[in-house]
């Protein structure tokens, strides 16, 4: 029998990660570099990347940073050539950019509604045609998509972000049947996560209350979701694809302030 710790490692394999310069995007970048892999970080303020690129770099890993924002899809097209030239293949994918913040149905105009649906799922989208090939080329890849647990949390004020996020995983899903067997999507349902992203919003009193909805009882870290990236995009997960992972403290319910 294999040695299953093993098949956790990703040495040799070159990943993409979007949204690389802070929060969730960061802490996966560094988890694959620490479990081997050279990593190809992408996001619009390159100066977050390059302090990324240096502490991959510190761990023996090579890293480049790529200033790109992902609703431009020939940035997204150099990213994808500009790591096979300079890391040589591509065989992991990490489309974490995204998000949206609570919106007022009553307020929120159609074209805000769309766009929010449209820049959750349409660079994952496209980010995903794009490494296929190379991935094949390589021998097969694997993709993770950065979900939210609002994807099937029933709370008001999250009909749009819930609404993009359902949709994204619904993509995750049938676009593992498409690109079968050479490569595996699979997504993440993060909790509440601390990050900048969610300091924007986080009151004591909402933060009290997200605790309270967790069973875990505190918060996640942005560690807990790369762990489950690395294990996502290693061969330790390699009979694993379409499927939806919730890494959220065993929240069920939304948080009652
Ligand atoms: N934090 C949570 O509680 C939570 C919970 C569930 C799901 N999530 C999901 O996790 C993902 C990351 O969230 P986070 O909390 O880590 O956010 P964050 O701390 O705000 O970090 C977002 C990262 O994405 C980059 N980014 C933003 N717009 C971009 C664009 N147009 N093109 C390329 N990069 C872009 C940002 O850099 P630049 O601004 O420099 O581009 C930054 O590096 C999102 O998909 C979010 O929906 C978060």
């Amino acid at each position: 029998m294999q040695h299953v710790p093993d098949l956790f490692s990703l040495a040799g394999q070159v990943a993409i990660v979007t949204g690389a310069g802070k929060g969730i995007g960061r802490a996966c970048a560094l988890a694959l570099a620490q479990a081997g892999a050279d990593v190809a970080l992408a996001a619009r303020t390159e100066a977050d990347l390059e302090e990324v690129a240096q502490a991959i770099r510190a761990l023996g890993r090579r890293a480049i940073a790529v200033p790109c924002d992902v609703n431009d899809e020939q940035a997204l097209e150099r990213l994808v050539q500009r790591t096979v030239a300079e890391l040589g293949k591509v065989t992991v994918l990490v489309n974490n950019a995204g998000g949206a913040g609570p919106n007022d149905p009553r307020r929120m105009s159609a074209d805000d509604f769309g766009a929010t649906l449209a820049w959750n799922v349409v660079p994952a989208y496209l980010l995903i045609q794009k490494v296929a090939g190379p991935m094949r080329e390589a021998g097969g890849g694997a993709v993770i998509n950065i979900s939210s647990m609002a994807a099937r949390l029933a709370q008001k004020h999250f009909s749009a972000y819930g609404a993009a996020k359902a949709g994204l995983n619904q993509m995750t899903r049938n676009l593992a049947q498409d690109y079968a067997p050479h490569v595996r999507i699979n997504a993440i349902e993060p909790g509440a996560i601390r990050t900048e992203a969610l300091a924007r919003y986080l009151t004591p009193a909402l933060e009290a209350a997200m605790v309270r909805a967790t069973p875990m009882g505190a918060l996640g870290e942005p560690e807990d979701i790369a762990a489950a990236v690395v294990y996502l995009a290693s061969p330790a997960a390699r009979w694993v694809t379409g499927k939806i992972l919730a890494v959220d403290g065993g929240a069920e319910t939304p948080a009652a302030a």
